[in-house]
Formats: C-alpha cells, sequence, structure tokens
C-alpha cells in the first residue's frame, strides 16, 4: 500500500474513499452546469469537444487528489494535447508512475452538450502500471459504479455480476464512433458491419466508460471500440474484471494501459465475439 509517510497524507483516507469523493463531487458539479456551460471549443476536430464544465471539473478531481496523495501521479484527459500521438506520449510518461490516478473528467462531452443524459466521471487509480481502484459515476441517473482488485465490483452496494449470455445472437452489444475519423472510425464502421448481423442488437450511445459499467453490470454483454484512451478504459477495465467479465485488446491480449482498441464481454461470447470483429 501507501509507502508515504502519514504527515504527507491529509485527512489519512484511502484511495476508494478518495475516488469516491471526487467522482460524487465533480459529477453533481457537471450535472449541475447542465445546459449552462458558456464555452464549446474543438479539440482534434469538429467530432471532439471540450467546454469549461470539462475543463473545471478535471481541476476539481486533480486537486483533491493531491490534497489527499500529493505524491501520486496524475493523468487527466484535459492536461493532454488532443490527438492519440500526444495520448500516447502522455501516457508513456506517466507508465513508470507508482501510482498514477487516469481520469476522464465527462465522457460522453458531446452528448452533455446536446443535453443526451448518458455521460458519467471516470477515475481510476493504477500501481505500476496496473488498475487497482476504478469509479465511474452517472450523475443523471446518480449510479456510482465501484471496483477495487481482489474485492469485487459494486453499483450502489450492490454486488455486480456480467450477463450470462453464452452467444452473439442473444447479445446486446455496445460500440462507439470514434472522433478519429480517418482510422479509428472506418475501422469501428468494419466492426458494426461484421456484428450488427450476428448479435441481438447494437448500441451506440456515446460514453465508452459507462458501456464498460453497463457490460459489468450485466445490462450489456459486450463492448468494443478501436481508438480509445487509456482515461475512457482504465476505471471500466477493472469494473468489468470484477463482475467476472473479461477485457482485451481486439487480438483477444489481456488489457494494460497502452490498450487503445479494446474489447469486452461478459467472457462466455469473448472468442466468438473478437472472432466476429477479426472478419473485417
Ligand atoms: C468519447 C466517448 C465516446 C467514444 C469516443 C470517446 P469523450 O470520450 O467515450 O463514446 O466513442 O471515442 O473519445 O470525448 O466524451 O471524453
Ligand atoms: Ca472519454
Ligand atoms: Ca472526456
Amino acid at each position: 500500500m501507501d509507502n508515504q509517510s502519514p504527515e504527507t497524507i491529509v485527512g489519512g483516507k484511502s484511495f476508494t474513499a478518495v475516488a469516491i469523493n471526487c467522482a460524487a463531487k465533480a459529477g453533481e458539479w457537471v450535472k449541475s452546469r447542465s445546459g449552462n456551460f458558456t464555452q464549446l471549443d474543438q479539440k482534434f476536430s469538429q467530432h471532439d469537444l471540450v467546454t469549461e464544465v470539462d475543463k473545471g471539473a478535471e481541476r476539481l478531481i486533480r486537486n483533491l487528489i493531491a490534497t489527499h496523495f500529493p505524491h501520486h501521479s496524475f493523468l487527466g484527459e484535459e492536461g493532454v494535447e488532443p490527438g492519440p500521438e500526444a495520448s500516447a506520449r502522455a501516457l508513456e510518461s506517466a507508465a513508470d508512475a507508482e501510482y498514477l490516478w487516469i481520469v476522464d473528467p465527462i465522457d460522453g462531452t458531446t452528448n452533455y452538450v446536446h443535453g443526451f443524459p448518458f455521460y458519467c466521471v471516470s477515475i481510476a487509480l493504477a500501481h505500476h502500471g496496473q488498475v487497482i481502484v476504478g469509479v465511474i459515476y452517472d450523475p443523471v441517473r446518480d449510479e456510482l459504479f465501484l471496483a477495487e482488485r481482489g474485492k469485487g465490483a459494486y453499483v450502489h452496494g450492490r454486488k455486480m455480476k456480467v450477463s450470462e449470455d453464452g452467444e452473439l445472437s442473444r447479445s446486446l452489444i455496445a460500440t462507439g464512433l470514434p472522433a478519429d475519423h480517418l482510422q479509428a472510425l472506418p475501422a469501428n464502421l468494419k466492426g458494426i458491419q461484421s456484428l450488427a448481423p450476428k448479435v441481438r442488437n447494437l448500441r451506440v450511445a456515446g460514453s465508452a466508460a459507462l458501456h464498460l459499467a453497463y457490460v459489468a453490470a450485466g445490462r450489456l454483454s459486450g463492448f468494443w471500440e478501436v481508438g480509445l484512451n487509456a482515461w475512457d478504459i482504465a476505471a471500466g477495465s477493472l469494473l468489468v474484471e470484477e463482475s467476472g467479465g473479461t477485457i482485451t485488446d481486439m487480438n483477444g491480449e489481456p488489457y494494460h494501459l497502452g490498450v487503445r482498441n479494446v474489447a469486452a464481454s461478459n467472457g462466455r461470447i469473448h472468442g466468438e465475439f473478437i472472432g466476429a470483429l477479426k472478419t473485417v
């Protein structure tokens, strides 16, 4: 566990308590500003948006974490230059950190901007590159999804379990439409073309992190997307694992923080799922 001297930790709170507190505070604030943001900017492209609420929520989370754990490292979406290369560089330079907080202050900004009520705050803590705490908070439904490595995953205190679907044809699967229209979007569209006829149905609701939380909760049997970043996936990866599911890259290799092309499922359908995605 944390080997900092006790006097450097204000309040002596556990990692998980701080993660929950940050997600709940930021989520409430984000929701309170819904429909009232004043600055809408484009990042990588016109499909990649940011508001002052994204930036403010990340500042709030960063400051709270620094108050409790001043020596921990921090990787937040809004502190990184837009674009896949800059994201990869930022992750690389943080990868050696003993403790690394990985934060997406609003996952689903496009939904947030349009008033479509499907977005969340995503916070993970990694220890030497392995995610040990994951919290995803949906302030619209007041649902807090939480996992601690080795201790299970919970939504509002109820233990989560992935779905029992054993075949793709009975599965509800989600994906995303990435902002990178040069590479990630065409690759994902091919996946949609291949999977749509094989599954019960597909959903594209606009928040990768919340989709992963729904896989963990058994509401979806799978999720995949090409071109994501560590802050979209890290917290959700632990939720899925601790709920009994499987998360890999799209070749079936184990998930790690550098994975950008991700496939998560209830485990039972995983082979069939990534097999179908590979045929594109
Ligand atoms: C986006 C969402 C979306 C996914 C994009 C992500 P953001 O994150 O997770 O569902 O399709 O690839 O970038 O920009 O809202 O934090
Ligand atoms: Ca995101
Ligand atoms: Ca975001």
